[in-house]
């Protein structure tokens, strides 16, 4: 199999730009919310990268989760055709969760999720996100706590692939 090809890449934005950006959101989150631990959950796959930096920057306990979510085929459209894979282990009744998303795009993925997860009857629920792309938006959704906005461009890396490839890219860049 041939190497992933790098020459049409340019970085958006850099390792160094996104751990400044993640400190900050973790401080923030940290005040937001009152003692007790946070259960963040993140959205397979592309979220585990910032998921692993976003729980470090968070002085305090938290407890990690993940889900899975698929759509079917790429027809990740208003239809809304996604579904679970994936369920978290713990019960989330009366607790404060973040759910924790690379990117959020047209919103369907994580409207359905936050309709899911309502029904356990957590405590609190918001969304962390490290990229949103407000312009491919389909849902009236916006993360409460996000890294970047950014443009209608396919981006990669720091978790977020081209057909599988490029997730373990430390910057996040476009395909150009
Ligand atoms: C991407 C991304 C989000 C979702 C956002 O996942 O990680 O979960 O799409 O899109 P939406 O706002 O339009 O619903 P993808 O399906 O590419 O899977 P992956 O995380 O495994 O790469």
């Amino acid at each position: 199999m041939p190497e992933p090809d790098q020459s049409k890449l340019r970085v958006l934005l850099s390792a160094a730009m996104i751990h400044e950006r993640i400190q900050a959101l973790g401080a923030e989150i940290h005040a937001a919310y009152p003692e007790g631990p946070i259960y963040m959950i993140g959205i397979l796959k592309g979220s585990w990268i910032f998921l692993a930096d976003l729980v470090r920057a968070i002085p305090r306990h938290v407890r990690v989760e993940f889900i899975g979510i698929s759509s079917y085929g790429k027809g990740k459209t208003s239809s809304g055709e996604v579904r679970l894979t994936k369920d978290i282990d713990a019960s989330l009744e009366g607790k404060d969760v973040i759910v924790v998303e690379d990117i959020v795009d047209t919103g369907v993925t994580l409207t359905y999720l936050i309709q899911l997860l309502q029904q356990r009857r957590p405590r609190s629920i918001k969304v962390a996100a490290l990229l949103d792309k407000p312009s491919r938006r389909l849902r009236p959704i916006q993360p409460n706590y996000c890294g970047f906005t950014v443009p209608d461009e396919f981006v990669v890396g720091y978790g977020l692939d081209f057909a599988e490839d490029y997730r373990n890219l430390p910057d996040i860049c476009v395909v150009e």
